[in-house]
Order: structure tokens, then C-alpha cells, then sequence
């Protein structure tokens, strides 16, 4: 390695690979972003080709490396860190070749296998083993949707990975992964850190295919130059690491295309219900407790693209700044593909009621933003009754670059939200990790002390609260209102 040691980070999402490499004291060094395609064979499918996955990454490291002439080149990089869209499956045969498509997280096929997982397991003793309730986008009933429609495929399986693990199988051929991703498969024993054999018993998918589990930040192999590359972590557990949530503290809020209010937890808590998700964080003996909601600025994009395409986010909420809170009487449910957090609810739908003939675009606008805002509410009142306590937030994703977003979530949640210096999300936690692995930092805190820094806060408007705790109140029972009209 030649002068300061960079740190890189890899971050393979739904749209593409965002890589960041960084200083050992947390300023961007270099950034990169390469798409590929989604594709959705049939409604409510979607998948990847892993191989896209592989390229992407390959170049995405070509990419930084020629980006660091002036720190030293592609020698200066001392560790890399993964981290990925969660939940994914990617299934290899004897010579670690993918057999099928990855069938993703936002994949909605799985419904009967959902259902056949809490027969056969119980659903309270799955929830007790894993913090989950079978969803459609994880990972185990998607194996059952094989084991029934492509049997052929089936009995070719040999290795089981998520997405961001078989970029590393490429990148290190190593099959492993890390406590936190591995917590979204339905086959971990989240208490435990460990794969739970009853489970696998249960569901008969055998335990040989599943890779070694590792903490976060251990090294996972070797690059064949050398570096060392981390174990790594699942997004939002990458991302809340970047954002400096290591410990039960400040809460991770994402306005991504799906919204995230997520809590470091220093011991395993689950809700009765699992109506939050219980999962490993990316440090190791901590756990996390998070809701996610599917259609955050997802919604918000689907409102701009039905109304107004290619118009700009920042003309749309300032034509939403206009109207005062609670969009007289107009409110918006953000199920646009269904609801995760609190509901469980792959056919919820959305809703704009009280309309009238004041309302225009902005008003529109400001009753998205608020909805959303109320649906990051609910999970936030669930992690309360898990005894999370939390006095701010820290806000990231694309949403968070809304001034009035963030007031009006701030105002919403009751707590001041904070916006950190570095915007690259799970990359940057990711990248935080490749310095442990590398041996620049002890551990998380660490990481965090030397390169997360606050570089703005917003404060929750207090004149809007009375409004809003009305409004969250008429949210709440919208929901139930519209499943009752359902028919039958
Ligand atoms: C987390 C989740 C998403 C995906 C895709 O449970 O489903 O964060 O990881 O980004």
C-alpha cells in the first residue's frame, strides 16, 4: 500500500452499484454509480441477472481505482466492504454456477409459500426464532416457490447467497456472509447470530447450503490482490452504520424509495407480532428493531410521474409549502405496492380522501409528503413498545434533500432529525467496514468517532404538531376503513 490507506465501499442495489472510496477520516475520495436492469417477467415478479451484478462491481472498482491517482491508485485501497439490497436469492449448482434468475426482494410471488412456512413452523414459534413473520420478499419461502416450480432447478441447488454475497464468491472466492444480511433470510436464528436448524428442519432445505456466517466486519477473503475484503452487511444496516447508529442512541430514518425508521438495540427484542422486523445489526452484539414501509419517495415519484413527468422535486414541494398542515382535511395512504410496516399486507392500496374542489397539485404534494410521514409514525410507535426510546434521528436517502420533508417528518415523529456530511448511504457504511476489516479502525465506534460528522439539524415545527397528531389520528383509522369496503 503506498501513502494513506483508502477505504472503499460497495454497495449492490436495486438500480445499480453505488461505490465510494474514502479517507481514513471520512472525506470522499471518489464515487461511481453503474446501473443495470430490473426485470419483471410478470406482474409483481421482479429479478436480476447476477452476472449484472458482478460486472457492475468490477467496474465499479476499476472505476474508483483510476479515480485515485493522487492518493496512490488502486494500491492505496486497504479495505473493501459489501453491502446490498437484502433478501435477495441467488442459487448456485456443484460448480457455483447460478441457476435462476435472483428473485428479489421486492418480489411479491411467494404468498402461498408465505403461508405454508407459518403452517409448517408455527407462526409463533417462527417469530420466536427468527423476529419474522414469512414476507413474500424474503428469502426462504422463495426457495419453497422453486422447490414447487422449478423442481429441476431445485435439485440442482447447492449453494444458497444473497446478492451482494455471490459479488463476493467473485471477488474473493469466498462463500460467506454476515449476521445482519443473513437475519433476512427466515433461516436465521436472530437471538442466536447462527443459521436455526429447527427452522431448516422444519421447511427441509438443507443446512450444507447455506454459507459461513461471520460478524460484519470480519474479513470474509481476500481480492487477488490482497485486500481484504469485509463480511459486510444488508443496506439499511450498512446505512445506518453510515450515518453513525451503532448503538441504542439516535434512530436511522431512510425517505428512500421505501422508508425505514430503524433503532440499534444492545440487546435481541422482537415485537409479538413482528410487526417491525427483528434483525443483527452490522456490529457485532448489537440487534436492530425496524419498520419499513414500501412506498416512501416512491410515492412521491409515483405523484410526479402521473401528474407532472420530468418535473423537479424541489418546484413540486415548494408549490407544497404553500398549503398549511393537514392540507385542509386532505390525507394520503402510501400502500401504493402493498405495506410492510405495520401491516403485513402485500394487497393494502392507497388512498388520497377528503379531497375538494380547493385542493390543487401542491395541495396534492404536501398530502403525500404527510402520509408518508405518518406511515414512518407507526413503526416509530412500535419500536416505542419495544422500549426504544429514542430523543432524534438521523435522516438520509433522496427524500431527506426536502427542507420541508424533513420538517414535516421531523414534526410528525416529534423529534429533531439530523443530516450528516457524506450522503452515500449504505456505500459509506459499507466502506466504514472494509476499515475495520483492514485494521485502520478497532471497531464501529471507532469508524464512526473518525469519519461521521452532523452537518445540519431540523427541528420539529411546533405550531404544526396539534395538526398532525389530528392527522396521524384519522391515518390510523383509514386503513381499517378501506379494508372493510374491500370486496369479498
Ligand atoms: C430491507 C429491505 C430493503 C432492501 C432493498 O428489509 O427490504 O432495504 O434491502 O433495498
Amino acid at each position: 500500500m503506498v501513502g494513506d490507506p483508502v477505504l472503499v465501499g460497495i454497495d449492490v442495489g436495486t438500480t445499480g452499484v453505488k461505490g465510494v472510496a474514502i479517507s481514513a477520516t471520512g472525506e470522499v475520495v471518489a464515487r461511481v454509480e453503474i446501473g443495470y436492469e430490473l426485470s419483471i417477467p410478470q406482474p409483481g415478479w421482479a429479478e436480476q441477472d447476477p452476472e449484472d451484478w458482478w460486472r457492475a462491481s468490477e467496474l465499479a472498482l476499476a472505476s474508483l481505482g483510476d479515480q485515485l491517482g493522487e492518493q496512490g491508485g488502486r494500491e492505496a485501497i486497504a479495505g473493501i466492504g459489501l453491502s446490498g439490497q437484502m433478501h435477495g436469492l441467488v442459487c448456485l449448482d456443484a460448480e457455483r454456477r447460478f441457476l435462476f434468475p435472483a428473485i428479489l426482494w421486492n418480489d411479491q410471488r411467494t404468498g402461498e409459500e408465505c403461508a405454508e412456512i407459518e403452517r409448517r413452523v408455527g407462526l409463533e414459534r417462527l417469530i420466536r426464532l427468527t423476529g419474522n413473520r414469512a414476507l413474500p420478499g424474503f428469502t426462504a419461502p422463495k426457495l419453497l416457490w422453486l422447490r414447487r416450480h422449478e423442481p429441476d432447478v431445485y435439485a440442482r441447488i447447492r449453494h444458497v447467497l444473497l446478492p451482494k454475497d455471490y459479488v463476493r464468491l467473485r471477488l474473493t472466492g469466498e462463500l460467506a456472509i454476515d449476521a445482519a444480511d443473513a437475519s433476512g433470510t427466515l433461516l436465521f436464528d436472530v437471538a442466536k447470530r447462527a443459521w436455526s436448524e429447527e427452522v431448516l428442519e422444519a421447511l427441509e432445505i438443507p443446512a450444507e447450503w447455506l454459507p459461513r456466517v461471520l460478524e460484519s466486519p470480519e474479513a470474509s477473503g481476500l481480492t487477488q490482490t490482497g485486500v481484504p475484503v469485509a463480511a459486510g452487511a444488508g443496506d439499511q444496516q450498512a446505512g445506518a452504520l453510515g450515518v453513525g447508529v451503532v448503538r441504542p442512541g439516535p434512530l436511522s430514518v431512510v425517505l428512500g424509495t421505501s422508508g425505514v425508521v430503524f433503532a440499534a438495540l444492545d440487546r435481541y427484542a422482537c415485537d409479538r407480532e413482528a410487526r417491525v422486523h427483528a434483525f443483527c445489526h452490522a456490529v457485532p452484539g448489537v440487534w436492530e428493531a425496524m419498520g419499513v414501509m414500501l412506498s416512501a419517495a416512491g410515492s412521491l415519484r409515483w405523484l410526479r410521474d402521473a401528474l407532472v413527468p420530468g418535473a423537479g422535486y424541489e418546484e413540486l414541494t415548494a408549490e407544497a409549502a404553500r398549503w398549511q398542515p393537514g392540507v385542509e382535511g386532505l390525507l394520503f395512504l402510501p400502500y401504493l405496492q402493498g405495506e410492510r410496516t405495520p401491516h403485513a399486507d402485500p394487497n393494502a392500496r392507497g388512498a388520497f380522501t377528503g379531497l375538494s374542489l380547493v385542493h390543487d397539485r401542491g395541495a396534492l404534494v404536501r398530502a403525500v409528503l404527510e402520509g408518508v410521514a405518518f406511515g414512518l409514525r407507526d413503526s416509530l410507535e412500535l419500536l416505542r413498545e419495544l422500549g426504544v426510546e429514542p430523543e432524534s434521528g438521523r435522516a438520509s436517502g433522496g427524500g431527506a434533500r426536502s427542507r420541508l420533508w424533513l420538517e414535516i417528518v421531523a414534526s410528525v415523529l416529534g423529534m429533531p432529525l439530523e443530516l450528516t456530511a457524506v450522503e452515500e448511504g449504505a456505500a459509506y457504511g459499507a466502506a466504514l467496514l472494509g476499515g475495520i476489516a483492514a485494521g485502520v479502525f478497532s471497531d464501529a465506534e471507532e469508524a464512526v468517532l473518525a469519519c461521521v460528522r452532523v452537518r445540519d439539524r431540523v427541528e420539529p415545527n411546533h405550531e404544526w404538531q396539534e395538526s398532525y397528531e389530528r392527522g396521524y389520528a384519522r391515518f390510523r383509522a383509514l386503513y381499517p376503513a378501506l379494508r372493510a369496503l374491500e370486496e369479498p
